[in-house]
């Protein structure tokens, strides 16, 4: 049965034709006062209580109980230990789907094929904590014997967004271990920038590809390789080259040793991968004992956490004391509840984006990354019996850190036309406490305010009495009224967590890219494909050719051969 026509879908839909233009946040947080503790969550995590609160969002008891109804109809507790148990749920590409194997701390037997995964993973990641030491003690050394000072990851979307959101969030960590660089555009002013700044004998440089064929990738390396052979001469002085992939033969023909391969397998999906051998760019800059952290932090998002439901309080401790993604029950299920609160926005308001509002510097990356773990797994239209969807799937997902954004975009989510929920993430603790901690106070401050003048908004009456009181009336107030007033309930997610560690960032990712997963069943997509970035890359491979010489082309449709020649004449 598709989505619109299971029952629980069509009782929702009939209750938000007849009930959503009356959900008022503002009068449902006076008339309850209680909605705080019936709508949030506390994980308790290994690191300290992290706090989800989505108290203000257009829902009420009714709503999340359809809700919650919904995923299970839509077996999303199946899909989930299908995934778990290794079955093939990316049927497109015939794949399992096991990056929660990479972090599987507790070592169980993870199964795919009747073949338990865990001794391979285990043994990538001695290998990884061996190199690591290694780079990070001084021990390896480049081409002239000196120690290891830059790390250079040359990879693109999987093998770059995540490491660089990684190091870039946890860089407090970093002390003791080389600087690390990421070049990813095929625009060859990224490999010379970041060369330019480089010197051969101390870099090491890292060749990031699942396939090992990714053009962006495979010409940066080429040219990484071309720059340090003019300085060490010597091909077989190329220790200072290590690569990550699938395919070791190709590794092997690019001229690096299969000794200074780090393997992972094609259940590894390129946006989940941070985990893998992927990451050893974050584990040289923060060291192994932080990247064996993060990866504890996602382990406890998906096999271990205990959580305590605040309305709940006296059941819970004895119920979930051990597990939370895997089998907390779904209105107490984190990742869960965000997936069904984003179908709840999507699906009935027709809401077509996503805000992720990190109000940390470190976290600047946050939601670049997820702009890939989210669209790339369910930007899709497809379901997985072949139809084309009649409802929308993926939103649009962007940001930036606070309070940046407020400068820049909130104006459109206070008073602009299209919806957008957003989620906003804080620590309690800064990484720099500067002048008594002022800076964070401040910062928390604007947190705060953000989401509540979403949610309460101001009231004609309310934006009257305050212009009143600045000493305007008459004509000259009702001219300026309307544009003061904010109509509010607007919905948010709020994510305090005491403060940013790689525990606690495992744990947040763990928790979106299971969001994500979620969604994507209750879709009946497949989150673990990217057919979509395919048509691109093979046209790009048609056109590449004709930009070789001056001859005009025609090939195309007119706009296309517009460009193209235009360009052409341009080019010298
Ligand atoms: O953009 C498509 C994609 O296949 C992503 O899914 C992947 O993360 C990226 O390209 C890089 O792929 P690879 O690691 O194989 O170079």
């Amino acid at each position: 049965m598709g989505l619109t026509s299971d029952p629980n879908f069509q009782n929702l839909e009939k209750w938000y034709k007849s009930n959503a233009a009356s959900l008022n946040m503002r009068q449902m947080f006076e008339a309850d006062k209680n909605r705080f503790q019936n709508l949030s969550l506390t994980l308790k995590t290994d690191e300290g209580d992290i706090l989800l609160d989505y108290s203000k969002n257009l829902i009420n008891e009714e709503v999340m109980k359809m809700l919650v109804e919904l995923a299970k109809s839509r077996g999303v507790e199946a899909s989930r230990d299908k995934m778990f148990s290794g079955e093939k749920i990316n049927f497109t590409e015939g794949r399992a789907v096991l990056h929660v194997a990479l972090r599987n701390r507790s070592n169980t037997p993870i199964n795919m094929d009747g073949k338990d995964v865990m001794p391979e993973v285990n043994q990538v990641l001695e290998k990884m904590k061996g190199f690591c030491h290694k780079v990070r003690s001084g021990e390896w050394k480049g081409y002239t014997g000196k120690s290891i000072t830059d790390v250079v990851n040359v990879g693109i979307g999987g093998s770059d967004l995540g490491p660089l959101m990684v190091t870039e969030a946890l860089k407090p960590y970093s002390k003791g271990g080389p600087r690390v660089w990421f070049v990813s555009n095929i625009d060859g002013t990224h490999v010379a920038k970041t060369l330019a700044e480089l010197n051969a004998e101390t870099t090491l440089f890292i060749i990031a590809s699942k396939t090992f064929t990714t053009q962006e990738t495979i010409t940066n390396a080429e040219s990484a390789k071309e720059w340090f052979l003019q300085a060490a001469k010597d091909v077989s002085s190329q220790i200072n080259f290590i690569a990550f992939s699938v395919f070791q033969p190709k590794v092997k023909d690019f001229g690096i040793d299969p000794e200074n391969m780090f393997e992972f397998w094609d259940w590894v999906g390129g946006r989940y991968s941070l985990w893998s051998a992927i990451g050893l760019s974050i584990a040289l800059h923060i060291g192994y004992e932080n990247f064996e952290k993060l990866l504890a932090g996602a382990h406890w998002m998906q096999f271990n956490a205990s959580l305590n439901r605040i309305k709940h309080k006296p059941l819970s401790l004895r119920l979930w004391q051990d597990t939370h993604f895997r089998t907390a029950p779904v209105d107490q299920n984190a990742p869960m509840l965000l997936a069904l609160l984003g179908i709840w926005y999507i699906n009935f308001f027709q809401a077509e984006t996503h805000c992720l509002l990190p109000y940390d510097q470190y976290m600047h990356r946050f939601a670049a990354y997820f702009q890939q773990g989210d669209m790339e797994s369910n930007g899709k239209y497809i379901t997985t019996n072949g139809n084309r969807v009649n409802y929308h799937t993926g939103p649009i997902v962007w940001g930036e850190p606070g309070t940046n954004g407020q400068h820049a975009f909130y104006q459109l989510i206070h008073q602009g036309t299209c919806m957008v929920p957003a989620d906003f993430l804080i620590p309690a603790q800064s990484q720099h406490p500067i002048r008594s901690n002022l800076h964070h106070k401040i910062l928390v401050a604007n947190f705060l305010a953000q989401m509540e003048a979403l949610m309460k908004g101001k009231t004609t009456e309310e934006a009257k009495k305050e212009l009143e009181a600045g000493g305007l009336s008459g004509d000259k107030l009702e001219k300026i009224l309307p544009h003061k007033v904010f109509q509010g309930n607007k919905p948010t997610n709020s994510i305090i967590f005491k403060k940013l560690s790689p525990y606690t960032l495992g744990v947040l990712i763990a928790m979106y890219e299971h969001k994500i997963f979620i969604q994507g069943v209750m879709w009946e997509i497949n989150s673990f494909d990217q057919w979509g970035v395919e048509l691109g890359k093979q046209l790009a491979k048609k056109i590449e050719p004709e930009l070789q010489d001056s001859t005009e082309v025609t090939s195309h449709d007119s706009s296309t051969n517009g460009l193209i020649n235009f360009l052409k004449k341009n080019f010298a």
